[in-house]
């Protein structure tokens, strides 16, 4: 068996697999209905809340209406429970009908008749992790022909009920399908996060040619524990991790759960920051029907989007593991700037944090500017040895984003 997958894996790489859709150059940014919505299918007790097609509409509207589109937020992606328990007589799946009484095609209509774009879930296996049909092997050309003539613009491919060769054989194969259908459809493996997330496993590299952004790591939940845990995670290996990221593919570390109930204001903050250091996806997964002034003043903030779709795609690093448990993050970004999230783990009051960038081994331009990226507060004519003092809160971020000052030509007269 080995071999055969070995085999077919170098049949694959010789018949030019690459996922050529030329996608999400930057990390792409959007809604996902699982963190918050699970596999709610309850729709008579909880019409407002399951998945069903109003759900996916009500987030289209919202994207749309109030201002998430603009900055970028583009994708109103659907995740498990949404098909019928059986496929078609033709071997096809099809939405529950009860709950997308129009279909998946109609509501790609009214997604992008919004200006949006519509992302899918389907599961390399036997069943979806919710118990819903699979793709197995054999169904993977007519899946990724069904995702294309329904106008679907995003597959992620989970891999519940399946193993590991069938893992190494379908996602390049689902990869290729998808390249064939002649839609540009981005595509999300969940495969490494099925393996460990790390070499000799993953290999990295490989994933970068056939998908455009994977999970590593475990599911996030509503919980700071959990946002922790994956941080914590990613900061271990990003020896690996680190160089696999760039533009068109990305670490995805799950969601953003920022507008729901786990979270405290500065644990909301702390998250947002780091996945722009991250350069992650950056998929909110919220009720944008009732998201609070405060979080989507966060998911809003222009200054951090734009440093999270920092075109360079270079994702960025820890750099110091404190010993007082503040962690600081550097990412490098174009035009010879950069951010840096100075991030407590602590649990008990604000630390006045003291350092200067040599003292960081951060080289930087002669003299630059420093700017709070959440308060806005902005102090200038810094140099490397320039010693200065951020105050961060118990689970908290100071986040800056650090540019070079230019010199101001005199005029004369
Ligand atoms: C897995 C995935 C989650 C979600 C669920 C759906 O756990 O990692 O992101 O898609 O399945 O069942």
């Amino acid at each position: 068996m080995e071999l055969l997958v070995v085999s077919l894996m170098l049949l694959l790489a010789s018949c030019g697999l690459s996922l050529d859709n030329g996608l999400m150059k930057t990390p792409p940014m959007g809604w996902l209905a699982w963190e918050r919505f699970r596999c709610n299918v309850d729709c008579e007790a909880d019409p407002e809340n399951c998945i069903s097609e109003r759900l996916f509409m009500d987030m289209a509207d919202r994207l749309a209406e109030d201002g998430w589109k603009e900055l970028g937020y583009e994708y109103v992606n659907i995740d498990d429970c949404w098909a019928a328990k059986k496929r078609d007589s033709e071997g096809r799946l099809v939405a529950d009908p009860q709950r997308f009484p129009s279909g998946i095609k109609a509501l790609a209509k009214y997604v992008h008749s919004k200006g949006l774009k519509l992302g899918i879930y389907g599961d390399l296996g036997t069943y979806t992790c919710g118990g819903y049909p699979g793709t197995t092997l054999d169904y993977i050309e007519l899946d990724a022909d069904t995702f294309a003539s329904w106008g679907v613009d995003m597959l992620k491919l989970d891999g519940c009920y399946s193993n590991s060769s069938t893992k190494a054989l379908g996602y390049p194969l689902m990869s290729k399908a998808l390249n064939a259908t002649g839609r540009r459809i981005a595509f999300s493996c969940s495969w490494p996060a099925y393996e460990g997330g790390l070499p000799p496993k993953v290999n990295y590299t490989f994933l970068g040619e056939i998908c455009n952004l994977w999970r590593n790591y475990d599911d996030i939940d509503d919980s700071w524990e959990s946002v922790r845990k994956i941080i914590n995670w990613y900061s271990s290996h990003q020896d690996v991790l680190q160089p696999a990221a760039g533009p068109g593919r990305w670490n995805d570390p799950d969601m953003l759960i920022i507008g729901n109930f786990g979270l405290s204001y500065e644990q909301s903050k702390a998250q947002m920051a780091l996945w722009a250091i991250l350069a992650a996806p950056l998929f909110m997964s919220n009720d944008l029907r009732a998201i609070s002034m405060k979080a989507s003043s966060i998911l809003q903030n222009k200054l951090l989007i734009r440093i999270n779709q920092d075109p360079l795609g270079v994702q960025g690093r820890l750099l110091l593991k404190g010993k007082n448990n503040i962690d600081v993050w550097m990412r490098e970004l174009s035009l010879s700037t950069m951010a840096l999230v100075f991030f407590s783990q602590r649990t008990d009051m604000p630390y006045h944090y003291t350092t200067s960038l040599s003292q960081l081994n951060i080289t930087a331009p002669n003299v630059f500017s420093a700017q709070d990226v959440y308060s806005e507060w902005v102090q200038r004519g810094l140099d490397i040895d320039t010693k200065f003092t951020v105050t961060i809160n118990p689970s908290g971020v100071v986040m800056l984003y650090v540019y070079p000052e230019r010199k101001l030509k005199r005029t004369q007269g």
